[in-house]
């Protein structure tokens, strides 16, 4: 048995220690926001933050994950709350600031990318606060196993919000 941590609660699970974290994350937890893209690294759709830290779900076994904190795209709004220490009753009802500033810029088309890219936006506004232009494209393309692809042409849309976001984010920092 591995036990995991995902969006703040432990879940014992009876999976091989290789299954890939993805499979547990939508198969047996029924978490829909990591994608399965290409399966192997090179696209980010699966992606998910562990420790803080954006990997892909995809090739990520099991037992990497086990005593890990896992957040997925579903576990933003509590991260955020948590974070700025809203009340229980505020955390039901607010969005983590980068899925608000997704849906102010309308930055998904298609969607089926979207997970990873607010998924490393996240990553990125915390730790850098007032990121440059310069910076967010880094994030996007080298600083990961690979770059984040989006097939509908999405980047300008992404780079604006998580500008957006950061105004969000980065206030006071
Ligand atoms: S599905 Fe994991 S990187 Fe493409
Ligand atoms: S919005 Fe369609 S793949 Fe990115």
């Amino acid at each position: 048995m591995v036990s995991i941590n995902v969006n703040g609660v432990r879940r014992d699970l009876q999976a091989p220690n290789d299954t890939p974290l993805l499979y547990v994350l939508r198969n047996e937890l029924e978490l829909s926001g990591p994608q399965f893209g290409c399966g192997l690294s090179q696209c980010g759709s699966c992606s998910v933050l562990l420790d803080g830290k954006e990997v892909r779900s995809c090739v990520t076994p099991l037992s990497a994950a086990a005593g890990k904190e896992i957040t997925t795209l579903e576990g933003l709004p509590a991260r955020w709350a948590k974070q700025k220490g809203l009340s229980a009753a505020d955390a039901k009802s607010t969005l983590h600031p980068v899925q608000q500033a997704w849906i102010d810029e309308q930055t998904p088309l298609c969607g089926f990318c979207q997970n990873g890219m607010m998924i490393k936006a996240v990553e990125l506004l915390e730790s850098v606060a007032h990121p440059t232009v310069a910076q967010i494209k880094e994030a996007f393309t080298t600083s990961g196993p690979s770059a984040h692809l989006c097939r509908c042409g999405s980047y300008t849309a992404i780079l604006e919000a998580v500008q957006r976001a950061a105004t969000v984010t980065g206030k006071g920092r």
